[in-house]
């Protein structure tokens, strides 16, 4: 289904239990163009691991151009252990770094927000996570993940040596500052910033950089630097302190996997990397859940969908253009938590256990 000006949305299903909770995102966007006269039109593409099995490479350049061309690229996990062992360019991950970097998805949005229905899935105390809603700035494109120079090297007496190179410039720091900025002035007015200054350089220039940022354009703002390993530990302590956490490429992907437990559960918690606007105010943005892919349970119609679905809801707000229907969709997840129904990721006494596809029906009953 492809119509010329309708908004374009690439599905990218991709390893693990990928394909089972992307399958529900397809009925959901199906639903709205039947019964919201929406004019979605998806196409669906191979991506890592069966993107390997099928062509041998992560991801083909047909695929890369179409999500290029694609107002919203929403994508299921990448890897598994049958592809564990290829060599490190021809990892699954490869084609999830190369969207980011290539994409300029600069911009990774992980919210780790505790549902008031599933404060007892925390491994925390209830009174410590309830109400929990922070939201988790990282930087995407730059830092330990891409610089160089990187590899492993022989060195003398048969040792070998393995290198990556870790750094930010002022424009990488200033760029993801001001997203973070931006983001507290919608929420709670307050930025934690994160780094190790008092052992990086790149550390260093982190903190000044973006202190540089809030005393010329966000005056108003409520600015902390944090050593991100406090960060680590403060986020189990005391995790209502934060609002929106910033942090570089490394210390934001710990840091969003610590805090997104908090909530309970990995299934639950969406994410969107956006890139820079073009010229026509138009954003690149890739959406997917935090969670990956999850081979113990993948093919077993037991995953839950719900980290994907607010996936989508978050592309319908950042990338489409219909927050209406982001809060239809948000609003939907939210009544059947209250009804009780939970996948097993997150069941306890009392709720009814359902598959990937139950949840997905039953939050497109709600939709109505
Ligand atoms: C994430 C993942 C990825 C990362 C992997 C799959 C490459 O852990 O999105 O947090 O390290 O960025
Ligand atoms: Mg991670």
């Amino acid at each position: 289904m492809n119509k010329s000006n309708s908004r374009k949305i690439l599905l990218l299903p991709g390893d693990g239990i990928g394909p089972e909770v992307v399958r529900e995102v397809k009925k959901i966007l199906e639903w709205f163009n039947k019964n919201k006269s929406l004019d979605f039109s998806f196409e669906e593409e191979l991506i890592g691991g069966a993107s390997i099995d099928a062509n041998k490479i992560p991801i083909t350049d047909e695929v890369f151009f179409k999500s290029l061309q694609s107002d919203a690229v929403i994508l299921g996990a990448c890897g598994g252990p049958k592809w564990d062992n290829l060599e490190f360019s021809k990892k699954p991950e490869r084609a999830l770094l190369k969207l980011r970097k290539e994409l300029k998805l600069f911009a990774n949005l992980r919210p780790a927000i505790c549902f008031k229905q599933l404060v007892d899935s925390s491994s925390l105390k209830p009174e410590i996570v309830s109400g929990l809603d922070i939201m988790i700035v990282r930087e995407l494109t730059g830092g330990i993940y891409f610089g160089e120079p990187r590899g492993i090297e022989p060195i003398e007496n048969n040792q070998r040596k393995g290198i990556n190179t870790h750094t930010y410039t002022t424009n990488e720091i200033h760029r993801i500052a001001k997203v973070a900025f931006d983001l507290a002035k919608k929420r709670s007015n307050k930025v934690t910033s994160c780094e190790k200054s008092n052992v990086m350089e790149a550390g260093v220039l982190w903190r000044e950089e973006v202190q540089i940022v809030k005393d010329k354009d966000y005056k108003s703002v409520e600015l902390n630097h944090m050593l991100a390993d406090n960060c680590a530990m403060q986020l189990l302590r005391n995790p209502k302190q934060f609002d929106v956490i910033l942090a570089d490429n490394l210390f934001g992907d710990m840091l969003s996997d610590e805090a997104a437990m908090l909530t309970g559960s990995l299934g639950l918690l969406p994410s969107a990397s956006l890139g820079a606007k073009d010229k026509n105010g138009k954003i690149r943005s890739l959406y997917e859940p935090v969670h990956g892919s999850a081979p113990d349970i993948a093919g077993k119609n037991m995953a839950n969908p719900i980290a994907t679905i607010l996936s989508l809801s978050m592309a319908l707000r950042y990338s489409l253009n219909l927050d209406k229907e982001a809060d239809q969709l948000d609003l939907a997840v939210q009544k059947v938590l209250d009804d009780g129904l939970r996948t097993k990721d997150i069941i306890s006494k009392g709720k009814k256990e359902v598959t990937t596809t139950d949840m997905g029906d039953a939050i497109i009953s709600k939709l109505k």
